[in-house]
């Protein structure tokens, strides 16, 4: 039998409910007083046996209790979840007002961004980007170019030969008969591309580098236009009239054959470390195309007449952002490649 003496009930229900430290505890002392076996369930459930007087009296302070128990709980609930948001708050606290941490972004290799400048400044003068094979036969890279198997030119062109009988492309050149066998002229084109010579390396030369040849054949194109074209790529690609000259040279695939230099922008002209102590900087080869060469690749040389020219890329990087070893631009040094 349940006593009916609800005060030292109240008194201890308040002493927990006072002490309780988390949501489980309270949960507890929920079920400990009002649960299906609570202590104060068990008084409510009993009320039926008691005598009316008694039973409303006590039925009415039971539901009091029981009323403000649910109160109290209610409360205790809202007071422990502050609590826990309050800590957790504290413990994964985030200043919306620090500046954000920038994510470290890849960028273009100082080559590629020499490509993509050279390209833009001769596609804004009328010339289309053509590509061609790094394996090459031997055909296109010598023969069709007017260099006999047994002419000592081709010596000028240290050769990586395959075994699957092809070469590693020596210069950009023959992709010039590749584009004429396929394409009448008028024609106005730049082949950009990498290129491969067996030599020892140093500061000037590499295994591998990139050239971008060019090549403009019509009715009547002639030296004079190659000069203009020539000097307007150079003050376009620098941002600055410079300053050029053109020798005369030997290549078989061209008659007659320059040789362009530029003016070292590291000294200006007055001799440094960067151009020999000469002044000038050796840019490109160049020339009228060869009569051989336009009716190797089916042209007939009474009808077309043009110029081409092959320029050393790296050099044109190494002018550009005057950087004195060619070897840097394949080293794969962050050091280096993190200053473009
Ligand atoms: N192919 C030559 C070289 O690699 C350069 C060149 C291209 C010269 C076109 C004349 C005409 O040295």
């Amino acid at each position: 039998m349940a006593k009916f003496n609800l005060k030292p009930l109240k008194k201890q229900a308040q002493k927990d409910l006072n002490s309780v430290k988390d949501l489980k505890e309270l949960d507890e002392i929920f079920k400990r007083y009002l649960g299906k076996k609570g202590k104060l369930t068990q008084v409510l459930r009993s009320l039926e046996k008691l005598p009316k007087a008694k039973r409303v009296k006590i039925g009415k302070e039971a539901n009091q209790l029981k009323n403000f128990l649910g109160i109290k709980v209610n409360q205790k609930v809202e007071d422990l979840k502050e609590k826990v948001r309050k800590k957790t708050e504290e413990r994964e606290w985030i200043d919306v007002t620090q500046p954000g941490k920038k994510p470290v972004l890849g960028h273009l290799h100082p080559l590629t961004l020499v490509k993509r400048k050279t390209e833009e400044n001769f596609q804004a003068i009328g010339f289309s980007v053509v590509e061609g094979p790094e394996m090459e036969k031997e055909w296109y890279n010598f023969d069709a170019l007017n260099i006999p198997k047994d002419h000592p030119a081709r010596d000028l062109w240290d050769t990586f030969y395959l075994k699957n009988g092809l070469l590693l492309r020596t210069h950009t050149s023959p992709v010039q008969i590749r584009f004429m066998e396929n394409n009448n002229p008028p024609l106005r084109i730049i082949i950009p591309g990498r290129i491969f010579r067996h030599e020892a390396t140093d500061a000037s030369h590499e295994i591998n580098f990139y050239q971008v040849e060019g090549l403009m054949v019509g009715k009547d194109v002639s030296a004079a236009n190659f000069k203009a074209i020539i000097q307007e790529f150079f003050n376009r690609f620098f941002e600055k009239p410079i300053k050029i000259r053109i020798r005369p040279s030997y290549f078989p695939f061209t008659e007659p054959s320059f040789e362009v230099d530029m003016i070292c922008l590291n000294c200006g002209g007055k001799g440094c470390s960067a151009c020999q102590q000469t002044g000038w900087l050796e840019m490109m080869g160049a020339g009228m195309v060869h009569p051989n060469v336009l009716k190797n690749s089916g042209l007939n040389p009474k009808n077309w007449q043009g110029f081409a020219f092959g320029m050393g890329l790296d050099r044109l990087a190494m002018m550009k952002y005057k950087i004195n070893d060619i070897r840097l631009f394949y080293s794969g040094d962050l050091r280096f490649l993190n200053q473009f």
